[in-house]
């Protein structure tokens, strides 16, 4: 190959064919093995983010606008990765986020997540659009996962879902708020259109959409959710019915996460639900530190949207976040190769962090603060 087209080549850093797990060297090669055995209408339901995905090339365009300043000469000849979040020790920052309907992925969906946490022991947030029951998950995983609300549009309702999660034992109730006002997944539907299967075997229609028995959490529960009639009076009234910890995510605004405080929220997650919410927002890694400022330091702050390497993971751990939420790439991994791809994934994302951290000079986590980033 000519120079300058060998330059080329490498600076745009082409994804592997992956055909075995261990062949991955980043998160990102998992991606194209997802394209390569997923219908290109669940392809395009996973990858795609609202309107012109403005939000979604945001959240990785964000980690640009910050650099690392390493510091030398410090002893990293071991690093620990460990943190402690509400009064639990983790292995490492990172915890794998709410993705609803997982066997349109893979047929053992959450499950073989589920199993892939327990062997890494990471914490596995599930979804309310889970295509399998939470009791199941945590057979799985030998606990009761993290439980993410979607509330139910009748009070009734979500009193029983959340009694339901309560009395498993579901340490985290975890409330989505950034899908309140609805959405247009555009690349998703035109994915859809373009996939001429017959879907009948999943679907109601041959045409796809909602698979027949999508959503065995909302069973016997009436009347949709996300009403978008929630308001701060709604979140009070959740407060009251759980001790289960409560964390807020899609918070975006020194605002919210102020008021998100003074309700007695537990924690939030600076999220824009992967680009998937509200279109031309910013990078969750630009809307980080305010969120930070707005709750001073008395409650722990999550993020996620968009973060694919161990740097960008070091990068929201200085800015004063507790722990770091994986997305699409464990579902890639899932898709292609099953638990073992999950697995992998929290393997190399570790690695990654391990790498950053050993090469900044920052041996554990409280090391990693504001002056590790400019
Ligand atoms: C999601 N996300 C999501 N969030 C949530 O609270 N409940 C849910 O059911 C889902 N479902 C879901 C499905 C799919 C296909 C995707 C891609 C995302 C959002 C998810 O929890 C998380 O915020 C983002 O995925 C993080 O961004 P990345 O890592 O995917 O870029």
């Amino acid at each position: 190959m000519a120079g300058a087209a060998w330059a080329q080549a490498l600076n745009q850093n082409p994804a592997l064919k992956l055909s075995t797990v261990e062949e991955a060297i980043t998160l990102m090669d998992f991606e194209e093995a997802a394209r390569r055995v997923l219908p290109p209408a669940h392809w395009g339901y996973m990858a795609s983010g609202v309107d012109d995905d403005a939000t979604l090339r945001a959240n990785r365009e964000g980690f640009t606008h910050f650099k690392l300043r390493p510091r030398r000469l410090v002893d990293v000849s071991k690093v620990d990765l460990k943190t402690e979040v509400f009064g639990t020790v983790w292995d490492s920052p990172i915890f794998l986020c709410p993705i609803g309907g997982q066997k349109m992925f893979h047929p053992e969906g959450e499950v073989a997540v589920a199993k892939a946490a327990g062997a890494k022991n990471v914490v596995q947030v599930l979804s309310t659009a889970t295509s399998t029951p939470v009791e199941e998950v945590a057979m799985a995983r030998g606990t009761p996962p993290w439980y993410q609300l979607y509330m139910p549009s009748q009070w009734d309702g979500n009193e029983r879902l959340v009694r339901r999660v309560e009395a498993l034992g579901c340490p985290v109730l975890v409330w989505t708020v950034d899908l309140l006002g609805g959405r247009n997944l555009e690349t998703a539907e035109r994915f859809r259109r373009a996939d001429t299967r017959d879907c009948t075997a999943c679907h109601a229609s041959a045409r796809g959409g909602r698979a027949i028995d999508a959503l065995p959490m909302m069973s016997g529960i009436t009347g949709g959710m996300n009403p978008p009639a929630a308001s701060w009076a709604y979140l009070e009234r959740l407060r009251k019915l759980t001790r289960m910890k409560l964390v807020l995510k899609g918070i975006e605004t020194r605002e919210d996460a102020r008021l998100a405080r003074e309700h007695g929220v537990d924690g939030v997650v600076v999220s824009n639900h992967g680009g998937r919410a509200t279109e031309t927002g910013r990078a969750t890694i630009d809307a980080l530190g305010e969120v930070v400022d707005g709750v001073g330091g008395q409650i722990p702050v999550f993020v996620d949207s968009g973060f694919r390497r161990g740097t960008d993971i070091f990068k929201a751990l200085a800015l004063g976040a507790k722990a770091v939420g994986i997305g699409r790439p464990y579902v890639w991994a899932l898709s292609a190769f099953g638990q073992k791809g999950v697995e992998r994934v929290i393997d190399i994302a570790r690695a990654e962090l391990q790498l950053t951290m050993r090469q900044c000079g920052t041996p554990t986590i409280k090391d990693i603060t504001r002056g590790s980033v400019i």
